[in-house]
């Protein structure tokens, strides 16, 4: 049978980037026999309206049953109000930790023609490509003990950074997978010299490291590697990190590159009968109501989410080098959104545009 997705377009934006998505899962089909049994659901706001939830059980049944979730945004003014467990991002919580996503991929990539977007030099980030691996269900976010407590007359916040070692191991695992998906090369970052959890970490990570003796492992101290991520972040391929040094180096590579309509992302868990790891892609954006229903979104960071569907739950990274490919000649055509525009103006493309050229990239390509 055909490889499954479910489609969770969301709110807002959501909607708009993802019809753009629909297409090009349908060009798939249509002109590279890829076909996949695409089911639709809804989520966050959405969901509520129709179910008082923001994710319903028989959703949530369904997205553990595909092969690849992927997710608009969720989110609105209109739903700033409600209590907080039926918040619209509590859905998306929800998929996350009943997937089990430990690994969150966050690719740093720079398209040729939007360099002068980083706030860095051309030659710094011109090609750029790296892919930071975060941990995400566990760490100083999760570890107890935790709280406010009265300790000698004052008070003491407490968060505890904890990682056991099958929790490193899973996801150094995928950070050995994807390298060898990509360029062979992993560079793990922890604070071994101060912190007992780093230890451990570049410890099981060295340990993983040896049933990849074709990957080339390095460490690198976290505080150092943010250094090393701006002054020359070509320097990397896959970064493998914790929690907290992952939320924080990922949002720095991120803006390497440009805006946030450009960047893509996955989370990943434990590997499903068939193999593929349980997955859900979405775009690292919002649901940006101040733009919503205008056709201004830009879909790139959507697509692209669906290229990395395609190259890590599908084994299509030729396909997904194809459409990485259509993206990068549309932008180097001049073809933009107006989150694309720089300073010497021009004229910008509607979301369905944008989607309707970079479907004629693939068309020629
Ligand atoms: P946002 O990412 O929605 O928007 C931030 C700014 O970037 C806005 O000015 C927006 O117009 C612009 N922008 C974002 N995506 C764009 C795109 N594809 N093309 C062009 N411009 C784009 O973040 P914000 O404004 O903080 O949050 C808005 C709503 O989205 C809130 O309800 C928030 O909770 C929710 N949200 C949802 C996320 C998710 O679903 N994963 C992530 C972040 C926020
Ligand atoms: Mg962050």
């Amino acid at each position: 049978s055909n490889p499954s997705i479910l489609i969770l377009p969301g709110d807002g934006i959501g909607q708009e980037v993802m019809a753009e998505v629909k297409k090009i899962i349908s060009w798939y089909g249509d002109k590279r026999g890829l076909a996949f049994d695409v089911s639709e659901d809804l989520v966050g706001g959405a969901a509520y309206d129709v179910h008082g939830v923001p994710l319903a059980d028989a959703t949530m049944a369904k997205a553990q049953e595909v092969d690849a979730v992927l997710l608009g945004a969720v989110g609105g003014p209109k739903y700033d109000v409600l209590d907080f467990s039926v918040k619209p991002e509590r859905g998306l919580l929800r998929l996350r930790k009943e997937m089990d996503l430990y690994a969150n991929l966050r690719p740093a990539q720079c398209f040729d023609a939007l360099a002068d977007f980083s706030s860095l030099k051309k030659d710094v980030v011109a090609g750029l490509d790296i892919m930071i691996v975060r941990e995400l269900t566990s760490g100083v976010y999760f570890g107890t003990p935790r709280g406010i407590f009265e300790e000698n007359g004052e008070r003491v916040g407490i968060n505890t950074q904890r990682y056991t070692e099958a929790e490193v191991e899973r996801v150094a695992r995928s950070a050995f997978e994807l390298a060898m998906r990509r360029n062979k090369k992993v560079c793990s970052m922890e604070k071994a010299n101060v912190m007992e959890s780093g230890i451990l970490w570049r410890e099981v990570v060295t340990r993983v490291g040896a049933d990849y003796p074709e990957v080339e492992l390095s460490h690198m101290y976290a505080d150092n590697g943010a250094m090393q991520l701006v002054r020359w972040p070509k320097q990397f391929d896959v970064i493998v990190t914790d929690n907290l040094f992952g939320d924080i180096l990922s949002d720095c590579a991120a803006m390497l590159t440009g805006s946030l309509g450009m960047l893509p992302s996955a989370s990943l868990g434990a590997p499903m009968a068939n193999g593929r790891p349980k997955a859900m892609y979405e775009p690292v954006h919002g649901s940006a109501p101040d733009i919503a229903g205008q056709g201004k979104a830009n879909p790139i960071a959507c697509i692209l989410s669906f290229a990395m569907a395609l190259r890590y739950s599908f084994d299509q990274g030729e396909e997904a080098t194809r459409l990485e490919k259509a993206v990068e000649k549309v932008l180097a055509d001049g073809v933009r959104t107006a989150d694309l525009m720089g300073p010497e103006g021009g004229t910008p493309v509607s979301t369905a545009q944008m989607g309707d050229k970079i479907i004629e990239a693939l068309d020629a390509s």
